[in-house]
C-alpha cells in the first residue's frame, strides 16, 4: 500500500509540491471543452488546503515545444480562483528566484499554480538537475497525477526520488477501481481502442491482446493497421513508423486466436475540402481522409460489445469534436451504455465524447488516465505509482 496525503502528518506551514494532471481536452481556440481532471484534483487540493499546507500546483497541458500561448495554465489558475476557497497565485516560470520569491511571500493554506511543466524541456527528459531545483523548492512531494504516471517525467517520477512523498486521493481512487478489471477481469473482456496518440499506445496493444478477448480498433489509430492488413486508406493519418509494428500485433492476435476487428466503413472528406459534407464509403482512395467509423462499423462493433461481460474503452472513435464525425464516438458510447458489461472509460477526450453524449452515468468507472490507463490495465501498476514509499505498517 502506498502513502496516501492522509498519512502525512504536520502539513501546517509545509509547502507541499503537488502535481495534478490538468491536461484537458481544448478546442483550436485554446477553450476548455470538458473539466473532469480539474474537478477530480480538487479533493486532494482542498485537503492540503485545509490542512494549511502552501500548496504549490504544478501539470502539463498537451506536447508544447517550448513556450506556446495556447498551452499556458494561465486559464485553469482563473478556474481555480473560482473553484478554491482560498487565495489562488500563478506563476509563469516553473524554477527561479521569481518562484523562490513567490513561495516565500504564500500564507499557510495558499495555492500557486506554476506554469505548464512542459515548456521546459527538461521535464520529458526527466532531468535531475531540474528536478531537484524544484525539490528544493518544497518540503513534500504529492503526486495526484493519474493521468500521466506511466511517464517518468521530472515532476511526475524525479521528485519522488528526491522527496518526501505521497499519493493524492485521485491516484488512490484510481488504483483502487482500476485494480479489480486487471487481477478480475470478467470474460468475454472487449478492449476498444481509438483516438491520435498512435505511436504511444500501440505499443501497449500486443500486451492489451493477451488479457482481452476482442480488440477493436477505431479512430485515427485504425489506418496503421489497415495499411499493415494490405488496405489502402487514402490520405487518412498513418503512423509509418509503426506499420511494421501493427503487422507483427495482427500476427500475433491470430496465432493466441484473438480476434482484432478493423473499421470496413469510414466517414470522409476528400482532402482539401474541409467545409463539404462528408461521405461513406468503404474503400479509401486517391485523397480521400477517414474522420470517422461508418454505419456498418459501428454495427459490427456493437454487436462485438453487446457479447462482452467486461468493456474498456481508451480514444475516440472519430474526431468527435466536430458534429460531422461524432456520430461513430457517440454510438458506441450508447453500445457500451446500453450493455450488461461492466464499463470502463478513460482519456481527456474519450471522457468528454462520452459526456458529451450524455452516457456518463451509464460507465461503472470513469478514469482520468487515458495512455495510463491502458497501461495500468496491462501490467497492474505504472512507474510513477511504483516509485512512491510504501505505507508504514503499524
Ligand atoms: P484520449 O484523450 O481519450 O486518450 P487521444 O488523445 O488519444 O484520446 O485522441 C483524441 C483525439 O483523437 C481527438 O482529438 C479526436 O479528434 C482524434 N481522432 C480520433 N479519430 C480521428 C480520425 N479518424 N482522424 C482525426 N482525428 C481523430
Ligand atoms: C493524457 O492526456 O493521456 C495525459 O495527460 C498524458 O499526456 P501525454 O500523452 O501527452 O503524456
Ligand atoms: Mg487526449
Amino acid at each position: 500500500m502506498k502513502r496516501t496525503v492522509r498519512d502525512l502528518v504536520n502539513l501546517e506551514g509545509k509547502v507541499v509540491l503537488l502535481r495534478v494532471d490538468f491536461n484537458v481536452p481544448m478546442d483550436e481556440g485554446g477553450k476548455i471543452l470538458d473539466s473532469t481532471r480539474i474537478m477530480q484534483s480538487l479533493p486532494t487540493i482542498k485537503y492540503l488546503i485545509e490542512q494549511k499546507a502552501k500548496v504549490v500546483i504544478m501539470s502539463h497541458l498537451g506536447r508544447p515545444k517550448g513556450f506556446e500561448i495556447r498551452k499556458s495554465l494561465w486559464p485553469i489558475a482563473l478556474i481555480l480562483m473560482r473553484l478554491l476557497p482560498t487565495t489562488v497565485f500563478f506563476s509563469n516560470k516553473v524554477v527561479g528566484k521569481e518562484v523562490e520569491e513567490q513561495i516565500k511571500s504564500m500564507d499557510n493554506g495558499d495555492v500557486l499554480l506554476l506554469e505548464n511543466v512542459r515548456f521546459y524541456q527538461e521535464e520529458a527528459n526527466c532531468d535531475m538537475n531540474f528536478a531537484k531545483k524544484i525539490a528544493s523548492m518544497g518540503d513534500i512531494f504529492v503526486n495526484d497525477a493519474f493521468g500521466v504516471a506511466h511517464r517518468e517525467h521530472a515532476t511526475t517520477y524525479a521528485l519522488a526520488r528526491l522527496m518526501p512523498n505521497a499519493i493524492g486521493f485521485l491516484m488512490e481512487k484510481e488504483i483502487s477501481a482500476l485494480s479489480g478489471a486487471v487481477e478480475n477481469p470478467k470474460k468475454p473482456f472487449v478492449v476498444v481502442i481509438g483516438g491520435t496518440k498512435v505511436s504511444g499506445k500501440i505499443k501497449l496493444i500486443l500486451k492489451l491482446l493477451q488479457v482481452s478477448d476482442a480488440l477493436l480498433i477505431g479512430g485515427a489509430m485504425a489506418y496503421t493497421f489497415l495499411v499493415a492488413s494490405g488496405y489502402a486508406v487514402g490520405r487518412s493519418f498513418v503512423d509509418d513508423q509503426n506499420v511494421d509494428y501493427a503487422r507483427d500485433v495482427l500476427t500475433v492476435a491470430e496465432s493466441l486466436g484473438k480476434r482484432i476487428v478493423l473499421p470496413v466503413d469510414h466517414v470522409c472528406l476528400k482532402e482539401g475540402s474541409k467545409k463539404r459534407k462528408p461521405f461513406v464509403s468503404e474503400e479509401l482512395v486517391d485523397d480521400m481522409i477517414a474522420y470517422d467509423i461508418g454505419p456498418k462499423t459501428i454495427k459490427l462493433f456493437s454487436e462485438e460489445i453487446k457479447k462482452a461481460k467486461q468493456v474498456l474503452w481508451n480514444g475516440p472513435l472519430g474526431k468527435y469534436e466536430d458534429s460531422r464525425f461524432c456520430e461513430g464516438t457517440f454510438d458506441i458510447a450508447k453500445a457500451i451504455a446500453d450493455s450488461n458489461a461492466y464499463s470502463i472509460v478513460g482519456g481527456g477526450d474519450s471522457v468528454s465524447a462520452v459526456k458529451k453524449a450524455g452516457y456518463e452515468d451509464k460507465f461503472d468507472l470513469i478514469s482520468t488516465g487515458g495512455g495510463a490507463t491502458l497501461k495500468y490495465i496491462e501490467q497492474g501498476s505504472l512507474p510513477c505509482i511504483d516509485v512512491i514509499q510504501e505505507k508504514i505498517k503499524l
